[in-house]
């Protein structure tokens, strides 16, 4: 049998024919309808309905390599990541955004790009969630608690006094819908020139004083999952509005330099370049979460109104104390938190809200292991056993254990807002003394 080369054994660099004139083989895009059906399943649609779109969807009406999921991959149109970035600068009010694949990884970006590191030290709060914490400890460097006040978020009285000079970040969680009482935090932070990184997991779209969470410190990170206000499956966001600090969030999330102008060029300043890892967010989830922050405004609003219209009608008893506000505004209200004086008042209300109608929970000093408060924060503990211990921050772990939560729900009516007013007043009024407003 004959080989091309037979024909015509002349180089074509020399004036032959070209050995590969053009390619016969058939390529089929590498993603395409059936993966897009894949998605769909995955969302739950019923078997009609996904009968039906593999109906009408066909590989020819894709482009024809079919997409490419990439973020960086050249096209015309802004990639969704772009996209989702640019509405989260909108929404959070900062110059830049970046968007990641969780939350514990913005963490660990901000902290890299503040110089987290081994023989450095990162003020985390009592309560709030081990991520915070975690992600200092994975960059090598010490998390220290700082206990918590009656608002259960960073005591700033507490904070200056755990200032050391290898302390590099202190990092306040606005935990679970409330916000903390940033004007302190920054004032002890800026009078030790240590950067400021919020934790906004648990509270995007609250404000402090008007301003947007994350954009009130040097950085805010989010969580953007399944398990949080907004975010489809598993994602996160870093916003700052510090040039330099942005730079180095994204060389410690891509360090491959992708997100350079030109990816093998010399550093354009000292310490341009790092060791970082790569924690870039996907398209599939970008796309997904350019829907989601578009509706936080309204999922604010809602929470807000349901909050008001329950808490404007309890009353003030003398064996309960109210969670502390910092800003009774700025907060977003999705949980309804007071402290019962011992555990026995706080079983017996848990127990009478839910005969009630009311999901209620009451943890109390048996409690289960819980990762949102820093006394069982077990992954840490062989590593820096000299940062536990219950004296280390007695009024977190009180507080945490006499916390009676009730869960509010966004989608109720002002109907069921009452009731559940009303189930509260009579469970309170049964078992607690009114303080008389003189
Ligand atoms: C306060 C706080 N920080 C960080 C995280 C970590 O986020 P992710 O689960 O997306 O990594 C969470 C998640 O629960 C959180 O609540």
């Amino acid at each position: 049998m004959s080989s091309p080369q037979t024909l015509d054994s002349v180089p074509a660099i020399k004036g032959g024919m070209r050995a590969v004139q053009a390619m016969t083989g058939q390529p089929e895009p590498k993603v395409g309808v059936a993966e897009f059906i894949s998605v769909a399943e995955r969302f739950g649609f019923s078997e009609t309905a996904l009968t039906r779109l593999r109906e009408v969807l066909s590989e020819a009406d894709l482009p024809k390599v079919g997409p490419h999921l990439g973020r960086y991959y050249g096209s015309a149109k802004p990639s969704m990541g772009d996209r989702f970035e640019a509405l989260a600068r909108e929404a959070f009010q900062v110059k830049h955004a970046y968007a990641v694949c969780n939350g514990t990884a913005a963490l660990t970006a901000a902290l890299a790009a503040v110089g987290a590191g081994p023989d450095t030290e990162v003020i985390v709060p009592a309560a709030g969630f081990i991520a915070t914490a975690l992600a200092g400890a994975l960059l090598g460097a010490t998390p220290v608690f700082c206990d918590v006040d009656s608002s259960l978020q960073m005591d700033p009285v507490k904070l200056e006094p755990l200032v050391t000079n290898r302390t590099v970040a202190v990092l306040p969680t606005h935990h679970w819908g409330s916000v903390c009482d940033m004007g302190p935090i920054l004032r002890v932070a800026r009078r030790h020139n240590i950067k400021v990184i919020e934790d906004c997991a648990q509270s995007p779209g609250a404000t402090y004083h008007s301003q947007p969470v994350g954009s009130i410190g040097d950085i805010g990170c989010f969580s953007i999952s399944s398990y949080k206000l907004i975010g489809g499956g598993e994602g996160g966001m870093v916003v700052t509005s510090d040039d330099l600090l942005y730079d180095r969030i994204r060389q410690a999330s891509e360090a491959g330099g992708l997100w350079r102008p030109d990816r093998f060029a010399a550093p354009r300043y000292d310490g341009e370049l790092f060791v970082g890892g790569n924690f870039r967010m996907s398209e599939l989830e970008s796309a997904i979460n350019v829907v989601q922050i578009e509706k936080l405004p309204d999922i604010v609003t809602r929470h807000r109104r349901v909050w008001n219209h329950i808490r404007q009608q309890l009353p003030d008893v003398e064996q309960i104390t109210w969670q502390k506000s910092n800003d009774p505004e700025g907060d977003i209200g999705y949980m309804l938190r007071c402290f019962p004086k011992d555990d026995e008042l706080g079983v017996c209300l848990a127990k009478a809200l839910k005969a009630e109608g009311i999901a209620a929970s009451y943890r109390g000093s048996e409690g289960r292991p819980d990762w949102h408060v820093c006394n069982h924060y077990y992954p840490l503990m062989d590593r820096f056993p000299e940062q536990f211990g219950t004296e280390r921050c007695p009024v977190g772990t009180d507080l945490y254990n006499r916390c009676l939560t009730l869960q509010l729900n966004q989608w109720w009516s002002d109907q069921d807002c009452d009731n559940v007013a009303l189930g509260i007043n009579k469970v309170i009024c049964a078992y607690c003394t009114p303080i008389e407003s003189s």
